[in-house]
């Protein structure tokens, strides 16, 4: 018996593994995080699986589900939203996994901050403009901060932020960051990313606040930096014509000639 942990993607069903797939079709056992993952990917379950939404569950009630399954001998797919390495309470399950010897397998999924790249047809990272990625996220009712991972601090960077669960903070967002990104900095919120649904607002630190109009709905990631619409910025070396590299050496005098083969 082992329980299979799988990232199911952040919307769109085919936008889960084929990897995940197969696990779920194999497993007799299904616990989903109802909240944000996509029903349309339980179709993969087998016929007569036991499918338990855990959105309404405890950590002591899923990891009974969890152990009933170990005594029973079924394997178990346990889905959580995006990617399992930002924000599934992966890791405290498999705390919990390891004391009761259960084994585990975990299989990563396309997190909202790529899906959300996507769908703005966004490279996060430009040349000379922005080489860093922070993802992260304000302190919500559940969940504190620690002291040092300020939006404030992150902003000395200027690195461009993917922030998560955070919507509902976003005055708190722009009063943040505007004093190190300036009122101009662009901003994309994008909503429900791969969702039928999506939804994106592209508008400045300034103007991002009456732009979004008051939407209420959570599911959304905060975007910024200024690779977001920038067409001004370097060509990377790694295509420019004349750069020596180990797969396009110039010449026969090149130091890379004939070891990329
Ligand atoms: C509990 S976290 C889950 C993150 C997930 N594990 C991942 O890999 O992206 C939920 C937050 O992720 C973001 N999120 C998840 N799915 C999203 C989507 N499809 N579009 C935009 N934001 C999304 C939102 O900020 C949401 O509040």
């Amino acid at each position: 018996m082992t329980v299979h942990f799988i990232g199911a993607g952040p919307g769109a069903p085919d936008l889960l593994t084929l990897r995940g797939r197969d696990l779920i079709a194999a497993s007799p056992v299904c616990l989903y995080a109802g909240s944000l993952v996509p029903v349309a990917v339980l179709d993969h379950c087998p016929p007569g699986a036991r499918i338990v939404n855990t959105a309404p569950m405890t950590l002591d009630e899923i990891i009974a589900e969890i152990a009933e399954a170990d005594a029973a001998g079924c394997d178990v797919a346990r889905l959580h939203s995006g990617d399992l390495s930002v924000w599934s309470a992966m890791g405290e399950q498999l705390r919990r996994l390891r004391a009761l010897d259960i084994p585990f397998t975990v299989t990563p999924g396309v997190p909202a901050f790529s899906a959300a790249a996507a769908a703005l047809e966004a490279e996060l990272t430009l040349p000379e403009l922005g080489q860093s990625l922070v993802l992260t996220r304000t302190p919500g009712r559940a969940s504190a901060m620690p002291q040092s991972e300020s939006l404030a601090n992150f902003a000395v960077t200027g690195a461009t932020l993917a922030i998560h669960l955070s919507i509902h903070n976003l005055a708190r967002v722009v009063a943040d960051l505007a004093p190190a990104y300036g009122a101009d900095c662009p901003v994309a919120v994008v909503w429900r990313a791969s969702w039928p649904d999506q939804r994106i607002v592209r508008a400045t630190l300034d103007t991002v606040e009456t732009a979004i109009a008051g939407s209420m709905e959570r599911t959304a990631l905060i975007l910024v930096g200024r690779v977001l619409g920038a067409e001004d910025f370097a060509q990377s070396s790694l295509y420019a014509h004349g750069y020596d590299r180990r797969f396009r050496p110039q010449d026969a005098s090149s130091r890379f000639a004939g070891a990329g083969e």
